[in-house]
């Protein structure tokens, strides 16, 4: 029996109303979406109000990676939302379990953190740890980066949408191109394990730019909104070396590739770096609002009482839900099927693409994957025009799908990491269907 079933032509007829209702008293100012109005979700099954169903290749924007509302996650943070919802700065038991947790679960020389609520703050806690670790106000940033929105986050990334038209950003901020091997007409890809050309670049930027002042490093493991770049194996770890032969300290914005995305629990892992920050969001708390920011114990001891807070941050419902996510973790081997549903998904996905005279790249770890749609595969101009209908083409057909990208070309493929077999099979066959059908305009 098929697990998706889509009624007429989206929106359904209760849908069509409830977005009419939607945008007249909210900003209608997120991104291009499916006109889908989500009504229940249980693992990677969602159904909307006209009681369609969908497989999900988003996972929120790769929050729900335990699957949708888990009735281990929900039970807990009912537990918790009935006996005591806020009390900040104040130690309660919820929080303590979750810090307990989490430091548990970490690389091993990540032994402290400290809870705020979402990626941004994350990034912008690790930000002031930095400058104030070192005393130095520069940070190396990377060309397609992204961090989130608030301001210090904005500046530090390198995409155009969180900036542009806002006028000057925060100053001490130096971006350097990040590689990617789809696109690499400078090959800085090239010569791994050192990536001699790479890092006599990065030196020139530093010389050029930098005050005398830099401290630190924030760099994604693989750039998610950038159109999932994951850059060439070994280079992190070389960064890395870098950054500390010069006394600067790495924060890696695992945000998004922690929990299990990439196949291994933390991104990191697959080149046991030796970073000194890291910031972990969304699947943390798989649907309540929780971020961390997790170091080395000696680091956050440069702040002084008072200096780290946050009104929400390690409240009990959010602490209730790291703890109950993590429990899952160690129950169901959540990790493992990432690495095997991804690579076979993968290899489908490029058999696929072989078909396609648009999908020019398919690239991804685990259960995290971009798709690269080009007009050309042979001049790779990016092919944007072809997302919308692709979006659209799939919720038709059952499947919900997002867009990224710096050319904003790139479909997002990851579902939560609880997909099976039947629901990868059905999804990819909606997928294939969808692309056998796109022409440019
Ligand atoms: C790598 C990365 N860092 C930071 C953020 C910002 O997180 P938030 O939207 O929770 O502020 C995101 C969000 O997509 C992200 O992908």
């Amino acid at each position: 029996m098929k697990l998706t079933h889509v009624q007429g032509t989206l929106p359904g007829p209760k849908g069509r109303v409830l977005l009419e209702r939607w945008h007249r008293a909210e900003a209608d100012v997120v991104g291009y979406q499916a006109p889908v109005v989500w009504d229940t979700a249980r693992g990677c099954i969602v159904t909307d109000v006209d009681g369609n169903r969908y497989i999900d290749w988003t996972s929120g924007v790769l929050v729900t990676n335990v699957g949708h509302c888990h009735p281990h996650l929900v039970e807990a943070i009912k537990r918790a939302a009935e006996r005591l919802l806020n009390n900040y700065e104040c130690a309660n038991v919820e929080r303590i379990l979750a810090a307990e947790a989490l430091v548990e679960a970490l690389p091993p020389h990540l032994n402290k953190c400290f809870f705020l609520s979402t990626g941004s703050e994350g990034i912008e806690a690790a930000l002031r740890l930095m400058k104030r670790y070192t005393g130095k106000f520069e940070i190396l940033a990377f060309e397609g980066g992204f961090h989130g929105r608030t301001f210090g986050a904005a500046s530090a990334g390198g995409l155009p949408g969180p900036k542009r038209l806002y006028g000057p950003t925060v100053p001490g901020i130096i971006r350097a191109p990040y590689p990617n091997p789809y696109r690499d007409p400078l090959g800085l890809c090239q010569g791994a394990p050192r990536f001699d050309r790479y890092f006599q670049m990065l030196d020139n930027i530093v010389a050029a730019n930098s005050t005398g002042s830099l401290g630190g490093v924030l760099v994604e493991p693989y750039q998610g909104a950038a159109g999932f770049i994951f850059p060439p194996p070994g280079w992190l770890t070389r960064l890395v070396e870098w950054a500390h032969k010069h006394e600067m300290l790495v924060t890696l914005d695992e945000v998004q590739s922690s929990y299990g995305r990439t196949g291994k629990m933390w991104a990191q892992q697959h080149e046991n770096l030796d970073i000194d920050i890291m910031v972990i969001g969304k699947a943390i708390g798989c649907g309540a609002p929780v971020s961390a920011v997790a170091a080395r114990d000696q680091i956050f001891s440069c702040l002084k009482k008072g200096e780290m807070s946050s009104t929400l941050g390690g409240n009990p419902i959010a602490s209730a839900a790291v703890v109950a996510v993590l429990e899952i973790y160690q129950k169901e081997p959540l990790v493992e099927n990432s690495a095997k549903i991804g690579a076979y998904m993968k290899k489908r996905l490029r058999a696929i693409a072989k078909e396609c005279p648009y999908l020019g790249d398919v690239r991804g770890m685990g259960l995290v994957m971009g798709l690269e749609f080009v007009r050309d595969k042979k001049t790779k101009e990016p092919a944007p025009e072809l997302i919308r209908p692709i979006i659209d083409n799939c919720a038709n057909a059952g499947l919900l799908v997002g867009s990224v990208g710096l050319y904003g070309n790139v479909i997002r493929v990851a579902p939560p990491l609880v997909i099976s077999k039947e629901e990868a099979d059905e999804s990819l066959s909606i997928m294939a269907g969808v692309l056998k059908g796109i022409r440019l305009p």
